[in-house]
């Protein structure tokens, strides 16, 4: 087995192909060839921490192993970005309250009922900027109101339940909701509010995962931000067929500002807002039988 200068196992080509094809069966996420160094280096505390001494016993292991449902999570985590902030892409946040929110009101008037789901939520902030951005707006206060965020990861979703940030989190929000919203509990850190809390639930969900996705509630309005960008074409595809069958016909879907779904788009038609470009779940008759 080639190895590197300190030791380390260098991994094959074919040791590449088999572990990047098993995170890609498990979560949609496909790591190009180009990064095969990058894979090596992080899953490398991987295999020390195991004692496993090359890349193809751990491939075994994640395929074998009794543990290896854990170890494929761990091996993930080590694989993906988290990276997340409160109040992300203001322009989008500001065209959903101006344009999307008062439509939503208008619609859902009869139920009284409003559900989000921030799909790929990592440590919470997009959920509970969804939610302030709610309460802020005055119109859903006295609704049944739910803000659903799901992730892959289960590290991160910890992070999110104990809703407690610092300075990076917060670098863009400003600094009125940043008094309204939050709680200082220590130096430099501040802790969501009750209040917003009380309308965020947190679940571990793989968008992958076409049959488990039937436990997320249906939705008026998804944000899928940043997540879809680490798949393939295949991959979006799947998903956005998870995302549209949870989401409400006319239902909204709202996707990075890096992602596009102008070649898959065709379950979704594209709405443009003043201040965004928007894609909606088509209404009845065209949507619900499709
Ligand atoms: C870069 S963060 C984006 C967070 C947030 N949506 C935002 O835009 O700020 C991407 C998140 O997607 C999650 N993710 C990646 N693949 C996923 C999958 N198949 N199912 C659910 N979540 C996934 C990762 O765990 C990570 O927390």
């Amino acid at each position: 087995m080639p190895r590197f200068d300190e030791g380390r196992p260098e991994m094959t080509l074919e040791e590449f192909r088999l572990l990047r094809d098993h995170v890609y069966a498990h979560c949609g996420i496909l790591i190009h060839e180009n990064m095969k160094f990058v894979m090596e280096r992080r899953l490398w505390p991987r295999l020390e921490a195991l004692g496993i001494q090359d890349f193809g016993s751990y491939h075994r292991y994640l395929r074998y192993d009794a543990q290896r449902h854990a170890e494929l999570e761990a091996a993930v985590e080590s694989l993906t970005t988290h990276e997340t902030y409160f109040f992300r892409e203001p322009a989008q946040l500001k065209a959903f309250c101006e344009e999307l929110l008062p439509i939503l009101e208008k619609r859902n008037a009869h139920t009284r009922r409003l559900r989000l789901w921030s799909a790929g939520c990592s440590s919470g902030e997009e959920a509970y900027t969804l939610a302030m951005l709610l309460k802020d707006s005055g119109r859903f206060n006295d609704w049944d109101v739910e803000v659903i965020g799901t992730d892959l990861s289960r590290r991160v979703l910890a992070v999110a339940r104990r809703a407690e940030y610092g300075p990076s989190a917060l670098r863009a929000t400003p600094p009125d909701l940043l008094e309204r919203y939050f709680i200082p509990v220590g130096v430099n850190r501040v802790r969501v509010r009750d209040d917003v809390k009380a309308w965020v639930n947190f679940g571990h969900h793989n968008l992958a995962d076409v049959a488990g996705s039937q436990l997320v509630p249906r939705t008026d309005v998804v944000f899928c931000r940043n997540v879809m960008i680490y798949f393939d074409q295949a991959a979006r595809r799947r998903v956005l067929g998870v995302i549209r069958d949870r989401l409400c016909p006319g239902g909204y879907l709202l996707l990075g500002h890096a992602e596009n779904l102008l070649s898959l788009g065709a379950d979704f038609e594209l709405v443009h807002l003043k201040g965004d470009l928007v894609y909606r779940r088509p209404e009845l008759p065209g949507g619900e039988g499709r």
